[in-house]
């Protein structure tokens, strides 16, 4: 008789991602909310997935689409009300659906309370909530920082005639974490939200909120080599040392986890921060020395290479050689910063990338939508919502593409909506894909070899399998260069795994393997036993083999 095997749902399990703007609008009004994802969860917990995440849906003026908070412990009216939040919580757990929330806290909106007061006086209480700073030198900002939306990184108050540090929009200014209380009133929000069921949190911007003390400047990035966020010129002509990951953050860390570990004792919470750092020793160090810090840094170089085999795989060895002992990885394809899946690598592609996320080792997190093959949507200048490529002029930046609403059905309107208010469809915040008609899910539901089967067949294939959930990886140095392979081993069960990146057949001669049984194949029209030597790849195909 084998062990039974412990299931922990953040390491274990498959996170999936809901925009609320964008995932069913069960009011009618164009924007998604928090009962419209109540009436989708059956579809979600069908899918095969163990926890959803759904992005800021607290009170917010919505200049940054909802990562301007102004108030932490409440929901916004277009979304619902905490009694909503409630009733989410208790439908999702119903369905051994864990639930986390995103926490914003580099930053508040504008019109937080805490700002208001801050920016009401210099001799304020809750001035030093905030960095506040006199003009620089030369009569401007006191130092170089830069905006990641584009601009300096300081606003002037013409009010109390100082600068304020806002690191992404002027509508979002940095809170002061230097500041014990603002760390005790963060924490207290963590508390609320962990009091109130919730299993745990994307942590925004994680590695963004500790700063050098003195606020020194950048140094210049003299190759100019892009540090993250792509084609960002400006932004990326510094590097930046002093205005972000300060080693101070990791004592916060240390503190966040112990309020954590205090909460998992009744049942296991989780934090995943979003940390966007390329060099994977400062990377790693935010699992903490001890293991004590957050469970997961966000792993989001994936999304950041060409889609090319010997690209990826050396990125995934490098990740499990970074990995501290006893840490567990995490892998993102797609999320609502970044392009689709299927318009970065093209239909074929995105079906290998699924079968790619879902093998390796580690959490995935899956984005809304993508399960279908959603795709990136042309949105015309007059119609952008999103503030980036306006504030830095750069429409290609733009992060609306990836942020259109669910395509639930064929019929007009995409079945988004709930009941219209005055018998119309109401126009969605966002506009739809053009071919919804097709990508869509009650289309791809009976249809065999569809996305959607895809998607549901590799979760239910991981769920049921250890080797793929709890095993170890090993890479396979002997597939031809299109071919990324590697192997899945768990208490004797192997599982090979080869993913033809390439638009073409690939005949792999030399797997080490002769013989094995096919579990499932990308086209979803292959299993059983087959030869290995050779094993003919079709152009995209990926395959599970039993070895
Ligand atoms: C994170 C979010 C992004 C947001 C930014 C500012 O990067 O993922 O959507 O714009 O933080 O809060």
């Amino acid at each position: 008789m084998t062990e039974p095997i412990e299931f922990l749902w953040w390491k274990h399990g498959v996170i999936y991602q809901i925009y609320p703007r964008s995932f069913r609008d069960s009011s009618g009004n164009g924007i998604g909310d928090l009962q419209g994802i109540i009436e989708k969860l059956d579809y979600v917990a069908e899918l095969g997935v163990d926890a959803i995440w759904v992005s800021p849906c607290y009170p917010s003026p919505m200049a940054d689409f909802g990562y301007d908070v102004s108030d932490h412990c409440d929901i916004h009216p277009l979304f619902g009300t905490l009694q909503t939040m409630d009733a989410l919580l208790q439908a999702a757990h119903q369905r051994d659906l864990c639930v986390m929330l995103d926490f914003v806290p580099s930053h508040t909106s504008e019109q937080h309370q805490w700002f208001q007061e801050s920016r009401a006086s210099r001799s304020n209480p809750k001035r030093d909530w905030y960095t506040w700073r006199d003009t620089g030198p030369d009569g401007g900002p006191p130092n170089n920082w830069l905006s990641i939306f584009g601009g300096p990184a300081w606003e002037w108050d013409a009010h109390t005639r100082q600068y304020y540090l806002h690191t992404y929009l002027k509508e979002q200014p940095d809170l002061n974490w230097r500041n014990p209380a603002v760390k005790e009133a963060m924490f207290s929000v963590v508390r609320f939200w962990l009091e109130r069921g919730v299993d745990g949190f994307r942590v925004d911007a994680a590695h963004g909120f500790m700063k050098d003390p003195v606020l020194r400047d950048n140094p210049p990035n003299r190759n100019n080599a892009a540090i993250g966020y792509e084609s960002m010129d400006a932004y990326d002509s510094q590097l930046h040392v002093n205005d972000r990951g300060h080693p101070d953050i990791h004592a916060v860390y240390r503190e966040l986890r112990a309020l954590l570990d205090e909460y998992s004792r009744a049942r296991p919470r989780f934090t995943v921060g979003e940390i966007h750092i390329f060099d994977w020793s400062k990377w790693a160090s935010y699992y903490g020395a001890n293991l004590d810090e957050i469970h997961m840094p966000g792993n989001f170089t994936l999304v950041r290479i060409p889609w090319r085999a010997s690209l990826v795989r050396g990125k995934v060895d490098e990740l499990e050689a970074a990995l501290p002992a006893g840490a567990w990885p995490n892998h993102v394809l797609g999320n609502h910063d970044e392009h689709r899946i299927a318009s970065r690598y093209g239909a074929a592609a995105a079906r290998t990338a699924a079968m790619l996320l879902l093998t390796l080792r580690g959490t995935p997190t899956l984005y809304y939508g993508d399960e279908i093959g959603m795709l990136n949507v042309t949105v015309p200048a007059e119609k952008c919502q999103d503030p980036w490529p306006q504030r830095s002029g750069k429409p290609e930046l733009s992060r609306d593409p990836q942020r259109s609403p669910m395509q639930w059905d064929a019929r007009p309107g995409a079945g988004f909506s709930g009941p219209a208010v005055h018998g119309d469809l109401p126009e969605p915040w966002l506009l739809f894909h053009p071919e919804y008609q097709r990508l869509n899910v009650a289309t791809q539901r009976d249809e065999p070899g569809s996305m959607l089967d895809l998607y549901r067949c590799l979760l239910r294939l991981r769920r049921e399998t250890p080797a793929l959930t709890h095993g170890e990886y090993r890479a396979l140095d002997d597939a031809p260069p299109a071919v990324y392979g590697y192997l899945r081993e768990y208490g004797g069960d192997r599982l090979l795994v080869l993913l033809n990146f390439e638009g073409e057949s690939k005949q792999v001669t030399s797997v080490s393997f002769d013989y094995g049984e096919v579990l499932l194949s990308t086209t979803l029209d292959r299993d059983g036993a087959e030869g290995l030597d050779p094993m003919v790849l079709r152009p995209y195909e990926g395959v599970i083999i039993r070895v």
